[in-house]
C-alpha cells in the first residue's frame, strides 16, 4: 500500500523525493505528490497516476527538507484531490494506512468550521495536527495519533521547522542516515543509494528528523534509541530494471533464488529445533495471502508427507476471522514475500495467541513478521519489485521442500540445485511461453487444471493470469471438470493443462479429451515426453518441460506458466509490473 518518503538534509528535497518515489512506486500508484520547505514556506505539488507525471512541477518545490506519497487508494477515488500530500494551514502531511475513526474525527472537526478538500481518510491528520500543535511538532503528532484508530506510516511537515515528524502503528516506517541528510521511507528500497545505514521504527514509535539530527521516542515520549544498520539491497525504480519490466527480471531469477535459499537453509542454525518441533507438532497451520497462500498448498503437501500429522493451509484472511483450533503443541508456518501483510500478521498473531508456535517464511529480514516470529525462515529472492509474486513464490516453495526432508536434506539441495538449472534453461525459452500467451490473450476465459500439486500450480498461473492481463481466469482440479465448468467450455475458452506426475497423467488426458469434445481450446504443459508425444499434434499448444522427478516439477511449471502470463500481458499492452487496482504490499485489512 501507499509508499512514502521524506528528507532532511543539504540538498534539493524535490529531486531526492522524487527519485525516491519512483522506487516506491510498486506500492501504489494512483497518484503521487510531495511538500517541499524552503524559504518558510511549504510547497506542494501532486498529480493523478505515476510518479513520472511530476517531473514537470518539481521546479516550483524549493528547499532541502520535504515529504513525499506515491498512493494506492482505499478512501475516496484516484483522482487529484486525494492525492498525498493534504495541507492545513503551515502543516502538510502524507499517510500510509488506514484511519478506522476518520468519519467521526471528520464530523468533530467540520462542526468546528474546518473545511475538507479530499475524500481520504488521512486528511484528518493534518486538521488535528494543526489544533495540537504548540510548539513542538513530534509532541503534536503523539496526541494526533492518539486520537487515531487503525493503522498508520505518517510523515508530518510544518512550516516553521527546517526537519520533519513521522510516526507509525501497523504500516512499515525506515529512518535512514545518510552523506546527503536523513530520510524516513516505508521501506529499505527506496534508501538504497541515499542512506549508508538504517533502523525500522516499532510499533507507535514517533521520530524528529532534521539535516543534523535523527531523535526516536517510543509511545510514552521516552527517547528511546533503535538499532541502525547498513541499506543493503538493488536499487528499485527504473533505474533497477535492466530489463524491460521487472517481472522478466524476477522470473529470471528464480534459479538463483532456489540456490541462495537452499544455501541459506543449510547454514540455518535453528533447523534441529525446527524438525523437533515439526515432529512433536499435533498440527500444523500453514497461512498466508494470495500468493503465498499458493505456496502454502504446495506445502501442506510436502510436509504432511514427512510429517504425518494434520497439515491445513488457510487464507490468512479467513483465519483470522475464523481460527483453525490450535493448541501449544501446533505449529503455524505464516508466509509472506513483504512480511507486511495485514491479513497475514493479523492471523499469525491469532493463532500464537491461540498457543500455536510461529515461524515464518519471509523475503524481507526486517520485516514486521519477523517481529513477531518464534523463528524465521528466510526466502532469499532479493527486492521484489513487480506486483506479480514470482520468484518469492520459488523460494516459498523451496523452503517448504527443505523443511518436509529434513533427514534427506543434503540431497534434497542437490536435487534443488540441478532442478535450478533446468529453470535456468527455461528462462531462456520464449517461443512456446509466447504460443499459449496468444491463445491466452484470444480467449473468453482461461482455465488452468492439473491434478495434485500440478492443481496447486495451476491455481498460482491461473492468480497470475490474472492479475497482470485481465482476462478472466481460474484454477481447478483436473476432476472437477464434469462436475460443472465443463458447461463453460467451447471454442472461445481455452484450458491450459498441467501434467507433470506420470501416476495421475492419464486422468489428465481424460479431461483434456472431454475439452477437446467440446471444440474447448487446449494447451498442455508437462513435463513427460509421452504425453507430448501423444497429445502434441491434437492440442492447439503442447509445452515439452524439461524432465524432472514429479514432487520437485512446481518449479519447472510454475515458472514456464510465470513466462505466460507476462507475454501475456505484453500481447495485450498492459504492463505487468504495475497491474490495475493492486499493489505490492497489502498494509490494510
Ligand atoms: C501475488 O502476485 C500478489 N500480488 C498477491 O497475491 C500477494 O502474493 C499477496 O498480497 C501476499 O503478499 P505477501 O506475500 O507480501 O504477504
Amino acid at each position: 500500500m501507499c509508499g512514502i518518503i521524506a528528507y532532511a538534509g543539504s540538498e534539493r528535497a524535490a529531486g531526492i523525493l522524487y527519485e525516491g518515489l519512483k522506487k516506491l512506486e510498486y506500492r501504489g500508484y494512483d497518484s503521487a505528490g510531495l511538500s517541499t520547505l524552503g524559504g518558510g514556506r511549504i510547497t506542494t505539488v501532486k498529480r493523478v497516476g505515476r510518479v513520472e507525471n511530476l517531473a514537470p512541477l518539481l521546479k516550483d518545490a524549493e528547499g532541502c527538507c520535504g515529504i513525499g506519497h506515491t498512493r494506492w487508494a482505499t478512501h475516496g477515488e484516484a483522482g487529484s484531490a486525494n492525492a498525498h500530500p493534504h495541507e492545513y494551514g503551515p502543516f502538510s502531511i502524507v499517510h500510509n494506512g488506514m484511519i478506522e475513526n476518520y468519519a467521526e474525527l471528520r464530523a468533530e472537526l467540520v462542526a468546528l468550521g474546518d473545511a475538507f478538500f479530499s475524500q481520504t481518510d488521512s486528511e484528518v491528520i493534518v486538521h488535528l495536527l494543526g489544533r495540537e500543535y504548540s510548539g513542538d511538532l513530534a509532541a503534536a503528532l503523539h496526541a494526533v495519533t492518539g486520537r487515531l484508530k487503525g493503522c498508520w506510516a505518517i510523515a508530518a511537515l510544518y512550516a516553521s521547522f527546517n526537519g520533519f515528524a513521522v510516526a507509525r502503528r501497523g504500516s512499515p516506517v525506515l529512518l535512514g542516515r545518510g552523506r546527503r541528510g536523513n530520510f524516513a521511507a516505508s521501506d529499505m528500497s527506496a534508501l538504497v543509494g541515499f542512506a549508508e545505514s538504517c533502523c525500522v521504527l516499532e510499533e507507535d514509535d514517533i521520530a524528529l528528523v532534521t539535516a543534523e539530527e535523527i531523535a526516536v521516542f517510543d509511545g510514552a515520549m521516552r527517547p528511546v534509541e533503535r538499532p541502525f544498520r547498513p541499506v543493503e539491497g538493488e536499487a528499485g525504480g527504473e533505474d533497477g530494471k535492466g530489463c524491460a519490466h521487472y517481472m522478466l527480471k524476477e522470473i529470471g531469477q528464480n534459479a538463483r533464488t532456489m540456490r541462495a535459499t537452499c544455501a541459506a537453509l543449510a547454514s540455518f542454525s535453528r533447523s534441529e529445533e525446527l524438525t523437533a518441533r515439526l515432529r512433536s507438532a499435533d498440527k500444523i497451520v500453514l497461512t498466508g495471502c494470495g500468493t503465498a497462500y499458493n505456496a502454502c498448498l504446495i506445502g501442506a503437501r510436502l510436509l504432511e508427507w514427512e510429517y504425518g500429522c494434520p497439515v491445513r493451509a488457510c487464507i490468512a484472511g479467513e483465519a483470522r476471522c475464523d481460527p483453525p483450533r490450535v493448541t501449544r503443541r501446533t505449529v503455524c508456518i505464516a508466509v509472506s514475500q513483504s512480511g507486511e501483510t495485514a491479513d497475514t500478521l493479523r492471523a499469525a498473531l491469532t493463532l500464537r495467541e491461540g498457543g500455536a508456535y510461529l515461524v515464518s517464511v519471509t523475503n524481507v529480514g526486517y520485516s514486521a513478521i519477523t517481529r513477531v516470529s518464534d523463528m524465521v525462515l528466510p526466502v532469499c529472492a532479493g527486492p521484489e519489485v513487480c506486483v506479480a509474486a514470482t520468484k518469492s513464490y520459488i523460494g516459498q516453495l523451496a523452503v517448504f521442500h527443505l523443511i518436509s526432508s529434513p533427514r534427506t536434506a543434503a540431497s534434497r539441495r542437490a536435487l534443488l540445485s540441478s532442478v535450478a538449472d533446468r529453470v535456468e534453461e527455461l528462462t531462456a525459452e520464449g517461443e512456446y511461453a509466447r504460443t499459449i500467451a496468444r491463445l491466452c490473450a484470444d480467449s473468453r476465459a482461461v482455465f488452468f487444471i492439473g491434478r495434485g500439486a500440478d492443481y496447486d500450480v495451476a491455481v498460482e498461473a491461473s492468480l497470475k493470469l490474472r492479475e497482470v492481463s485481465y482476462i478472466f481466469s481460474a484454477g481447478m482440479p483436473a476432476s472437477e471438470l464434469k462436475h460443472g465448468t465443463l458447461a463453460l467450455v467451447d471454442p472461445t475458452v481455452l484450458s491450459v493443462v498441467i501434467i507433470s506426475d506420470g501416476g495421475t497423467a492419464e486422468k489428465c488426458v481424460n479431461a483434456v479429451e472431454q475439452i477437446l469434445s467440446r471444440r474447448g481450446k487446449v494447451a498442455v504443459v508437462t513435463t513427460l515426453p509421452r504425453i507430448a508425444e501423444s497429445l502434441g499434434g491434437r492440442v492447439d499448444a503442447c509445452w515439452l518441460l524439461p524432465c524432472v522427478p514429479a514432487h520437485a516439477s512446481a518449479f519447472v511449471t510454475a515458472t514456464a506458466l510465470q513466462l505466460v502470463a507476462y507475454r501475456a500481458a505484453l500481447l495485450l499492452g498492459l504492463d505487468p509490473d504495475k497491474p490495475r487496482n493492486l499493489a505490492k504490499s497489502v498494509t490494510v485489512e
